[in-house]
């Protein structure tokens, strides 16, 4: 389903100091599929009930962070109308030839104004997700390490949040479906956006430094299954932010956790079913605490500060 053009987030790109180790917590611990090493020294995953080829792209680097993230859109028509609109807005769009990345047609890529790189696309190789499409099974037998289904949403750090606000809901057709207001009563501070009926399909939180990464969230189907995700936290030694608990915000069930390049990553489960005529939800910054972490009501300094 797509209320806007823009079908879901489809992949995203981050960086690691050691890829062998990185491969070992997303493939082992994670619970991804391998799909390729790429030619360009990349590796490509995907959650298992994805259909496309690949939704995370590991890249060796010397500082941990996500390079892109990238949203898949309905049509190669719908591609060309949305790089029109964000030209009309004043940002410089790059057009990347099909088969640059492994399996993905042509993106077009920019800078959105908190500094983070956006991309969008039409086409990616479908590779299934191993049941078949006529009477299939309701999942694999070989499930591994958390069991997501797909990745979910990301949250960056950023500071011109208002002109995010602007091109994500008057150009790329998204919904803001929760936000958090300052104790000016003014100033906002964090904005949830749906191109879906998800409750949130990227996130942003006003921060002074531009383009930094919070999270990569992959979708658990179950709070059983985040129970089975921090039972796996502690037998692999995984660094652990908080969880599990639950959202306020989104109304999610979520453990927050560090990639061994400290890059952080949440699985999540839950959430509401978001429509376009829903209100906008608002927090208040002196409910924060309940807004992020419902049960624990205050937010760790780990959490605010700590970001790739
Ligand atoms: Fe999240």
């Amino acid at each position: 389903m797509s209320f806007t053009g823009v079908l879901r987030p489809g992949h995203i790109q981050i960086r690691v100091t050691d890829l062998a180790q990185a491969m070992r917590h997303y493939v082992d611990v994670v619970g991804l599929d391998e799909v390729l090493r790429g030619p360009d020294g990349r590796l490509y995953l995907k959650a298992w009930d994805e259909f496309d080829h690949h939704s995370l792209i590991l890249r060796q680097a010397e500082k941990p962070g996500m390079d892109f993230v990238g949203f898949k859109v309905t049509s190669d028509a719908a591609l060309t109308d949305l790089g029109e609109r964000v030209r009309r807005f004043g940002l410089a769009v790059e057009e990347l030839a099909a088969g640059e990345m492994p399996a993905t047609g042509r993106r077009l890529r920019f800078a959105c104004p908190t500094g983070h790189t956006l991309e969008f696309f039409a086409e990616k190789r479908q590779i299934g997700n191993g049941l078949g499409t006529v009477n299939p099974e309701v999942k694999p037998e070989t499930l591994k390490g958390m069991k997501p289904t797909r990745f979910d949403h990301c949250l960056l750090y950023g500071d011109d949040i208002d002109g995010n606000l602007a091109l994500f809901t008057e150009v790329l057709g998204f919904q803001l479906t929760e936000r958090i207001v300052a104790g000016d009563g003014k100033t906002i501070i964090g904005t949830f956006l749906s191109c879906s009926n998800k409750p949130h399909d990227i996130a942003f939180i006003r921060s002074p430094e531009r383009g930094r990464f919070h999270h990569a969230s992959f979708y658990l189907e179950s709070w059983n299954d985040i129970s089975h995700a921090a039972d796996i936290i502690t037998r692999h030694k995984v660094p652990l932010d908080i969880g599990p608990t639950r959202h306020g915000i989104t109304r999610g069930y979520t453990i927050y956790f560090f990639d061994p390049s400290g890059n952080r990553n949440e699985v999540f489960s839950g959430g509401y079913q978001y429509y376009p005529d829903n209100p906008v939800l608002e927090w208040t910054e002196a409910e924060l605490g309940r807004a992020i972490f419902y049960y624990d009501r205050q937010l760790n300094e780990r959490f605010l500060s700590v970001t790739t």
